[in-house]
């Protein structure tokens, strides 16, 4: 199918809408609870307003950045997601490529599909690690080793989820983490029967790869998602953190700070970034929206460790309004998973490019060149009815 109408991101979630079962597009689109965060990650940018700048003379913008060495073609990357293999077969290595032929960094999951060595064997663009901190320090230690030697970037430690948020879609859905084949599933399947053909008929259940060391060999891929489900440490602390700062010796992100005293507390700990986050509405209902929390901690620390944001980023406007208010770059969630969810490789592809070309409109549209430029300028006011 011809992606050519596909203009924006909504349009990519409307395909992969039509093209997942229910219980796949639920976990893919779902929040905790009342959705209420979830809903808040993307009102919230609409509180705020930009003000446009006319005859500016400014012919060109330059929307590149420079992370930990690294220099991302657009202020954003491909944020870290488990389980991308049940939207397309091999997600995570067409997610990887797409974001490298873009010029943009790629965040694989500890609950990736494909192994992070095999992630790594794709070659050019920039790779970090995300790390869920399971089980005991042999599990940390271990998954870092690895990522060093398959020459990942930088570590994002995702920090959220050590109590598992009560995502009521997945529970009605009876889904977790493991497609259970119940007569209403098979049926759901059987009435998307491209997803049926592309990735249950083709490859099956996909697998955590990264953890099948962890396990004997030949785990199930039920096995190993009760390895997800049965290994949360909610005992990990902060002490825990700069354990792992010392054991990588590289960039370390904490992901999943709300607040200026919890953006101190990681830099106090050695990180040297903190990913502002409410895992996209997945985890506490009721926590702020992202783009809320995001001034506060840009205050609190000062231009002195990277400030990344995610959540309900859907438009090149957002990712500006992110940016004005402090953010060095954003991650990009479920934009992205539309995009492979609709047209594997080609609706990543797409999804990148709508989104960076929207970036640039905007910086034109509202008379800036740079990011340092709009960071500078005061182009943001809140919306009037929200005062
Ligand atoms: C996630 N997220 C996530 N985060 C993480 O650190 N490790 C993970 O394995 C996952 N898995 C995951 C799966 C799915 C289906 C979604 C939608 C999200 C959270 C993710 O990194 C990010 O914080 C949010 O998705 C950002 O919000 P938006 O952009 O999806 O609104």
């Amino acid at each position: 199918m011809p992606l050519d109408n596909a203009i924006n991101i909504a349009d990519l979630a409307a395909r992969a809408r039509r093209r997942l079962p229910r219980v796949v597009w639920d976990y893919l689109d779902g929040g905790a609870e009342d959705e209420a965060t979830l809903r808040d990650n993307r009102a919230a940018f609409e509180r705020w307003r930009l003000t446009p700048s006319v005859l500016t003379g400014n012919k060109q913008r330059d929307q590149s950045v420079e992370l930990f060495g690294s220099r991302f073609l657009g202020p954003f990357m491909i944020g870290p997601t488990g389980l991308n293999g049940l939207f397309w077969p091999d997600a995570d290595l067409e997610l990887a490529r797409a974001a490298a032929d873009a010029g943009v960094g790629f965040a694989l999951s500890t609950a990736s599909n494909n192994a992070l060595e095999q992630v790594a064997a794709i070659g050019a663009g920039t790779r970090w690690f995300q790390l869920y901190p399971w089980g005991d320090v042999s599990f940390a230690s271990r998954l870092l080793e690895r990522a060093r030697n398959a020459g990942y970037q930088a570590v994002i430690v995702t920090v959220d989820t050590l109590t598992a948020g009560k995502r009521e879609r997945d529970l009605r859905n009876n889904f977790s983490h493991e497609l259970r084949l119940t007569p209403r599933v098979v049926l759901d399947g059987l009435l998307h029967p491209g997803w049926l053909a592309n990735v249950w008929l083709n490859k099956g259940m996909p697998r955590f790869e990264n953890l099948a060391e962890f396990l004997t060999p030949g785990a199930t891929a039920a096995e190993l998602a009760d390895f997800t489900r049965s290994k949360r440490n909610p005992a990990f602390c902060w002490d825990d953190i700069a354990r792992l700062k010392e054991r990588w010796n590289g960039p370390l992100l904490v992901k999943g700070i709300l607040s200026g005293a919890d953006a101190l507390r990681a830099r106090e700990h050695g990180a040297d970034g903190v990913i502002v986050s409410n895992h996209g509405g997945r985890q506490l209902d009721g926590a702020p929206a992202s783009i809320d929390a995001l001034p506060e901690v840009v205050q609190a620390t000062d231009g002195r460790m990277v400030v990344l944001m995610d959540g309900g980023i859907r438009r090149g406007s957002d990712i500006v309004k992110a940016v004005a208010l402090g953010a060095d770059a954003v991650l990009l969630g479920r934009a992205t998973l539309y995009g492979v969810a609709a047209a594997g490789r080609a609706g990543v592809e797409r999804a990148l490019a709508i989104l960076r070309d929207e970036v640039d409109r905007t910086m034109a549209l509202t008379g800036v060149r740079t990011l340092a430029e709009l960071r500078a300028r005061d182009i943001l006011f809140p919306h009037p009815a929200s005062r």
